[in-house]
């Protein structure tokens, strides 16, 4: 059997809560003879045997590897099955799957990246992999901004890590939908706070969330004068194969999985897709 259609087995190393219902798989492959290394916004499918397989961004950079990690939310039966899972338990691990975040042309950009809930799953990635090089000196990005919108402020997930990336130089903005008397930060949508930011023929503004945050932040964002190729989204569909073969994430004469499931605003103008229409 092709390669890649075997699971290779992961233990997990660490598992970190992030909010009641997402919690971070820190992962490391038993056999170390195959190479393996990915782009931030490649996926992999997990598995877990008896309940099949699901598609899960890899939501570390690559420079952390051999360890890497699956932010995962509990949706249904096979999510619910890792939430379950230990320290020193094993998941089946296929991929790197889909096209990457074009972060070899983020160099000297001011990136604008907008997330909601577990939305800043593959985005945490991109951030983590431009520090990464911005405190090499390597290539480095102008400046980071994040607008990262949450349902309630319970629900706000990589807490540390947000007050990681603040004290590294990311500028991080968070809203929430509804909040009781004990918040003291933005309520609202987070287009909201797109209006209290800078956007230039520098920007280049990276989303990821529920499709109609999606379709709202790119309606602003080209309201703003950013450019169709400097609008990047990722888009979600059920998938099997994770590798261009069995057609189950097609959309509009593209395969998700293979084509996506990073898109600019260009790419996604030349499909017809419902959702940011
Ligand atoms: C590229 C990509 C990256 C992803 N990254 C992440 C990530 O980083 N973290 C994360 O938590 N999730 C991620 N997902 C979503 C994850 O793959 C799904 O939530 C997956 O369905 C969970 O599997 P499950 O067996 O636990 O739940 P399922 O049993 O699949 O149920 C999850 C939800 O999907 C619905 N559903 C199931 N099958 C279908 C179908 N055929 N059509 C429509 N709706 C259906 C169910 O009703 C339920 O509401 C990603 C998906 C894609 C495509
Ligand atoms: S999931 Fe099989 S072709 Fe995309």
């Amino acid at each position: 059997m092709k390669a890649s259609f075997l699971p290779r087995p992961a233990v997990i190393r660490e598992i970190i809560q992030q909010n009641a219902y997402i919690r971070t798989f820190r992962l490391e492959l038993i056999d170390k003879t195959r190479p393996f290394t990915f782009l931030p916004g490649q996926f992999v499918m997990l598995s877990v045997p008896h309940l099949g397989e699901a598609a899960i961004s890899l939501s570390s950079s690559p420079t952390a590897l051999p360890l890497f990690d699956l932010s995962i939310r509990r949706a249904g039966s096979l999510t619910e099955a890792v939430h379950t899972m230990a320290t020193g338990d094993q998941v089946g691990i296929r991929g790197p799957f889909g096209r990457a975040f074009p972060v070899e042309h983020f160099a000297g950009r001011d990136l604008l990246v907008v997330a909601g809930g577990i939305g800043l799953a593959p985005l945490k990635g991109v951030i983590d992999y431009c520090l990464y090089h911005q405190e090499l000196g390597d290539d480095p990005v102008s400046g980071m901004t994040l607008l990262y919108g949450s349902r309630t402020p319970r629900d706000i997930a990589f807490q540390e890590t947000l007050s990681s990336w603040q004290a590294r130089g990311v500028d991080c903005r968070l809203t929430v939908d509804r909040a009781g008397d004990e918040w003291q930060g933005a309520v609202g949508l987070v287009t909201e706070l797109l209006d209290n930011c800078t956007v230039t023929e520098n920007t280049t503004a990276l989303i990821c969330g529920p499709p109609i945050m999606i379709r709202f932040v790119i309606a602003k964002l080209v309201s703003r004068g950013c450019g169709d190729k400097n609008i990047i989204t990722t888009l979600e569909r059920h998938m099997k194969c994770g590798m261009g073969i069995c057609g189950h994430c097609h959309l509009d004469g593209k395969l998700v999985c293979v084509d996506g499931p990073v898109f600019t605003l260009a790419q996604l103008k030349k499909m017809d897709v419902m959702e940011l229409g």
